[in-house]
């Protein structure tokens, strides 16, 4: 499978699903990354392991749509047939969700349905909760809530910071993305 990554910012789930794919037997290749920030770190890992990179500002566009649209075009451009959202922080619109339906997928930092949106391990501290984790799932229309793909699991301890706690869970998200984009590649789960 031909696989595209969306980012922002750090891109360190971007570099753990590049290097999974690096392995002969794993059975996605990334052909590009796309960022919405010209200045996003992960893109320089990407270019340094000679994967295209591309990226486009939303307030460029008048609309949404037109951005989602060049978007597409770029993704469709690299061949992409898996698309994996890692750390991408713009709203996607129904009708870009409803193109790549079953075939776009998100890291979540939460045991989702929990702690949907921003902000998730100072929620989670601030409620007292006693776990936490991450959540890969399949893109759909609703912020965060397509169907679950994997999840996995980890203790809050009582003196938690929201750094400490996403620091525990981001190990997680790491062994997590490349599991959950195999599942997704070879076709073991499908929406
Ligand atoms: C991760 O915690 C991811 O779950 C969330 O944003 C963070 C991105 O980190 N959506 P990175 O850019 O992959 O390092």
């Amino acid at each position: 499978r031909r696989v595209a990554i969306l980012i922002s910012g750090r891109g360190s789930n971007m570099e753990v699903l590049i290097k999974a794919a690096r392995a002969e037997d794993f059975p996605a290749r990334i052909v590009g990354v796309f960022s919405n920030r010209a200045a996003a770190p992960g893109l320089d890992f990407a270019r340094s392991e000679g994967i295209p990179t591309a990226n486009l500002a939303q307030s460029k566009f008048e609309t949404r749509l037109d951005f989602e649209n060049a978007l597409t075009e770029i993704l469709e451009g690299w061949g992409a047939e898996v698309v994996c959202l890692a750390g991408f922080m713009r709203i996607l619109t129904p009708e870009f969700t409803t193109h790549w339906r079953g075939k776009a997928i998100n890291i979540h930092p939460s045991l989702l349905p929990a702690y949907k949106g921003l902000d998730t391990h100072a929620r989670a501290i601030a409620d007292g909760a006693t776990e936490a984790g991450c959540t890969v799932h399949f893109v759909t229309p609703g912020l965060d809530e397509g169907p679950v793909i994997a999840q996995a699991k980890v203790p809050v301890l009582p003196d938690d910071t929201p750094e400490t706690l996403a620091a525990r869970v981001l190990v997680e998200e790491h062994k997590l993305y490349p599991q959950a984009l195999r599942l997704v590649a070879e076709g073991t789960v499908r929406l």
